[in-house]
């Protein structure tokens, strides 16, 4: 099973951009390149991707970054982007970190190359269960789980505690994701500490991302415990996978959930089954996937209403007039949340948890007409730089503003400029799930409590492949409801479909 590197370390299939890119030498670099370690000084082995941010700011548009003879190229501009979402020349890259994670994910549906069967396979036995009735059957058992954090804040609230926001959404995702696609509890609110699954995945998620800032050659010297520590974090999230599959098929079957169909759908033209070793693939792909960037997604958003009392306010008072009193709100209602859900596109624009797609060239094609590259050749879309591209969102584009995400607004911008769920064949099956469970999650939150930010906090960003805000606490305060006849904001207009 252990078939990510080469003898090298290199994740297989590796290619560094010289190879594919004939006019590399045109693609601008951080000065200070140092022979054989490259472009390593001022580099953080801890914040990679914010590290790529920062050499954005000055390169431009499309620049490369050196680690150890190892080349890469980094595209953020919205042109460049917008011709690598053409599916025709350009596919997936499974490359750097999303490669590193092949000991664990394998092919399932998030690690798999685009050439091996398992891929399709499973994407067409597994889509049916993100159709809009398959989500409508999830609402109230996210429904339920929200509860649950909500008992939790309740407490903290009636103490006058603050609560740890990336934790508590990652109890929340967690739990939720479990449920609904697999229908087990891990008990989160009911542990002082992580669920040992969630210890496991970060252990898997940080080894994936320190081995791209470690020379190949030294790899096996230099992360030699971490590398024993990660076999240990993947036998055992092997373990408890096992152990749900196990209790599933003694039970002979759940309500049709997304295990359901991983051990029982068969693909409808061809009649084939994934097969076990697939299986535990796509349940350890569909916890970690299903689970991760959400909770991050949630947090942000958290954060910014914290912080941004008056978007707090318009959101909360969209939240009373929608569902108005009602105790549970229905699934139709949360679509019907467009300011909340602006809050949090704006979040995801400015920090989207899944960071960074790889596209590579299905042919020899020229780039956006400028940069050559040959078959295969492959770049890492930075998705919080394509989001801050002054060409699209202004020279404010730092700024955190939902009104971004107005109908009008969205209207307004070219096609592609939005990615934070990837792009083409590829792009996140969960899409909506996250969206729905999050918007629902958000009203729940906003209609109980004030959230009271720690007046200390400056927001610090943490990666792990994924991004979650550092150390991010939040005073829950109950809200007393709001008095009959208090002023209502006017209904928000329809938003196309933003992303
Ligand atoms: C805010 C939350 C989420 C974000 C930001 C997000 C982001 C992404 C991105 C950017 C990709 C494409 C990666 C690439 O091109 O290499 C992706 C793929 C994927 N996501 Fe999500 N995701 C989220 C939630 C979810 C949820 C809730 C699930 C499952 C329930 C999920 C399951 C997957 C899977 C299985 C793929 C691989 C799809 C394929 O290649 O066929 N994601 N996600």
């Amino acid at each position: 099973m252990a078939e990510t590197t080469t003898g090298s370390g290199q994740p297989k299939g590796f290619r560094s951009a010289e190879l594919g890119w004939p006019e590399l030498d045109r693609i601008p670099h951080p000065p200070y390149r140092l022979p054989l370690l490259g472009d390593v000084l001022g580099a953080s082995r801890r914040t990679p991707l914010q590290d790529s941010l920062k050499y954005a700011r000055t390169l431009g548009p499309i620049f490369r970054r050196n680690a150890f003879g190892k080349e890469f190229v980094f595209t953020w501009g919205a042109g460049l982007v917008a011709d690598l979402a053409d599916e025709s020349r350009f596919a997936k890259h499974v490359g750097l970190g999303v490669a590193n994670l092949r000991p664990v994910a394998g092919d399932g549906l998030f690690t798999a190359y685009n050439h091996e069967p398992n891929w399709q396979l499973a994407h067409d036995v597994l889509a049916p269960g993100f159709s809009r009735e398959a989500m409508a059957g999830y609402h109230s058992m996210m429904l339920a789980v929200a509860e649950r954090l909500t008992e939790h804040w309740d407490r903290a609230a009636a103490a006058g505690r603050t609560v740890d926001v990336p934790g508590d959404m990652t109890k929340l995702t967690l739990e939720t994701i479990a449920r609904t696609g697999f229908g087990h509890d891990f008990g989160s609110f009911e542990r002082p500490r992580p669920h040992p699954f969630v210890t496991a995945m970060v252990g898997t998620l940080t080894y994936a991302q320190r081995l791209n800032s470690v020379p190949a050659p030294l790899t096996p010297l230099l992360l030699r415990r971490a590398s024993r520590r990660n076999a240990a974090d993947i036998a055992h999230l092997n373990r408890i996978v096992d152990e749900v599959v196990r209790s599933r098929r003694a039970e002979g079957g759940g309500d049709g959930d997304l295990l359901d169909r991983m051990l029982e759908t068969a693909h409808p033209d061809t009649g084939e089954r994934l097969s076990p070793e697939n299986v535990r693939r796509q349940v350890i792909t569909f916890l970690v996937a299903g689970h991760e960037t959400t909770s991050g997604a949630l947090s942000f958003a958290l954060h910014y209403l914290a912080q941004h009392p008056e978007v707090a306010a318009r959101a909360r008072a969209e939240v009373d007039r929608v569902w108005d009193g009602t105790a549970a709100p229905g699934y139709e209602q949360v679509a019907k949340l467009r300011y909340v859900r602006r809050v949090l596109d704006e979040s995801l624009r400015l920090w989207p948890t899944a960071p960074a797609f790889a596209r590579e060239a299905r042919e020899d094609t020229v780039l956006a007409g400028e940069h050559p590259m040959r078959r295969g050749a492959w770049t890492l879309v930075l998705t919080p730089m394509l989001h801050r591209d002054p060409a699209v969102w202004g020279a404010d584009a730092e700024r955190f503003d939902p009104d971004r995400f107005d109908a009008r607004a969205v209207r307004s911008r070219p096609p592609h400029t939005f990615k934070p769920f990837g792009t083409g064949a590829r792009a996140c099956i969960g899409r909506q799930f996250a969206l729905h469970e999050a918007t629902l999650v958000l009203g729940l939150l906003l209609r109980r409590y004030a959230l009271r930010p720690d007046p200390g906090y400056r927001l610090r960003v943490t990666e792990r492949l994924t991004l979650m805000p550092e150390g991010l606490r939040l005073r829950p305060e109950r809200r007393t409801p709001t008095p009959p006849g208090a002023p209502s904001l006017r209904a928000e207009p329809a938003d196309p479909a933003s992303c």
